[in-house]
């Protein structure tokens, strides 16, 4: 999606703090071994995943990203009531309505947020980053709570091999804020999000909304569980995570020498290896954490940026580049500095 608004003069937007949270409780794929016909092995070559987080039966996706929201707002020193703007990413939200960030809102005391949820699955915490953006950008809100929150393991079909060694359950939130308290230079530099809603029935969840409401019969057929083309998916993903990302290099003007690392989608070590090695990143500036935690969907880029950073592998000043792609189909990257 292009910027149409470059003659307006915009406030620039850091991103001050982040934080995550995973389930205490690991799937590993010997556990899956059990469960499906699956190998390890094939686990490992084909995705890279190793093991994922369930979160416990009572565990709701609005208390997974509480959790996440707390340790953003500590990193970040935001008080509850500085937040005007709270938008939580997920396909697994509390009930339908009202929004997963309402509950948020009112678990972290934020009275003073307007708060609502963005749908566009793994691509969910960039929708969400662009989308506080421009509402800081504008001067519509100061400091603004994104979160992408999900509880996977509630949706996926555990009968199913194709799907179920893929996913996990995870949050990551980020605190962005403009005006003062930004330290130096740092700032959301671009961001871009797109879609192709043509190819929506190559990952999706059919069942449960006014297309297919839930049924006794289709309970019974799982319909409200992932269904998944992943082969086509792959090239797709591989095709736009490359696209978006270039698109935003050329039109902030970034050296990508200046890159100082990567976060990806991690949904597949192997699509992360194809799309960096087509944007000619070495591996070594690149963060993956898929074999702990598996794709967590939206929440696992913002999973991956808060270890990266805690880690310190990426520094004040740093320029860090994500790039995600997920159901709809939708893709988002963002280049910012730290
Ligand atoms: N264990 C053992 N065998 C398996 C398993 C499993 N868990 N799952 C599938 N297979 C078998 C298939 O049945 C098939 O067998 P066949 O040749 O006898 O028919 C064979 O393995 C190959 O299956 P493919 O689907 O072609 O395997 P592929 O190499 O494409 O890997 C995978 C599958 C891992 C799903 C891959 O396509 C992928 O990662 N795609 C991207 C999709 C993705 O990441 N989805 C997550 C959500 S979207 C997102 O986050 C971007």
């Amino acid at each position: 999606m292009n910027d149409l608004t470059q003659p307006f003069k915009r406030l620039p937007v850091a991103l001050i703090g982040t934080g995550s949270y995973v389930p205490e409780r690991r799937l590993t794929n010997s556990d899956l071994e059990k469960m499906v016909d699956t190998t390890n092995e094939w686990i490992v070559e084909r995705t890279g995943i190793e093991e994922r987080r369930i979160a416990a039966p009572d565990e709701k996706t609005s208390d997974m990203a509480t959790n996440a929201a707390r340790k953003a707002m500590e990193a970040a020193g935001a008080r509850p009531g500085e937040i005007d703007l709270i938008i939580v990413a997920t396909i697994t939200p509390d009930p339908f309505t009202p929004s997963t960030a309402c509950y948020v809102q009112a678990n972290i005391g934020a009275v003073n947020a307007a708060a609502f949820d963005i749908s566009a699955a793994c691509s969910g915490f960039l929708y969400a980053l662009k989308t506080a953006v421009q509402y800081i950008g504008c001067g519509q809100a100061r400091t603004a709570l994104i979160i992408a929150s999900e509880k996977l393991s509630h949706i996926v079909n555990w009968e199913d091999r194709s799907t179920c060694v893929l996913f996990g359950d995870g949050a990551g939130a980020a605190v962005l804020r403009t005006g003062t308290g930004i330290e130096g230079d740092s700032a959301i530099l671009a961001s871009d999000i797109g879609a192709d809603g043509t190819l929506t029935d190559i990952l999706l969840v059919p069942g449960g909304g006014s297309a297919i409401p839930t049924t006794e019969e289709n309970i019974h057929e799982k319909l409200y569980t992932v269904a998944m083309r992943g082969n086509e998916l792959f090239r797709h993903a591989v095709q736009h995570m490359k696209d978006s990302a270039l698109s935003l290099i050329k039109r902030t003007g970034i050296d990508p020498n200046d890159i100082a690392l990567v976060v990806p989608h991690q949904a597949n070590l192997r699509i992360i290896n194809a799309v960096t090695a087509r944007l000619g990143i070495p591996p070594e500036k690149v963060f993956v954490n898929l074999q702990k935690y598996g794709n967590t969907s939206g929440a696992a880029c913002i999973i991956a940026l808060d270890e990266a950073l805690r880690a310190g592998r990426a520094k004040k000043g740093d320029i860090v580049l994500m790039v995600t792609f997920g159901a709809g189909l939708t893709w988002s990257s963002a280049a910012i500095r730290i």
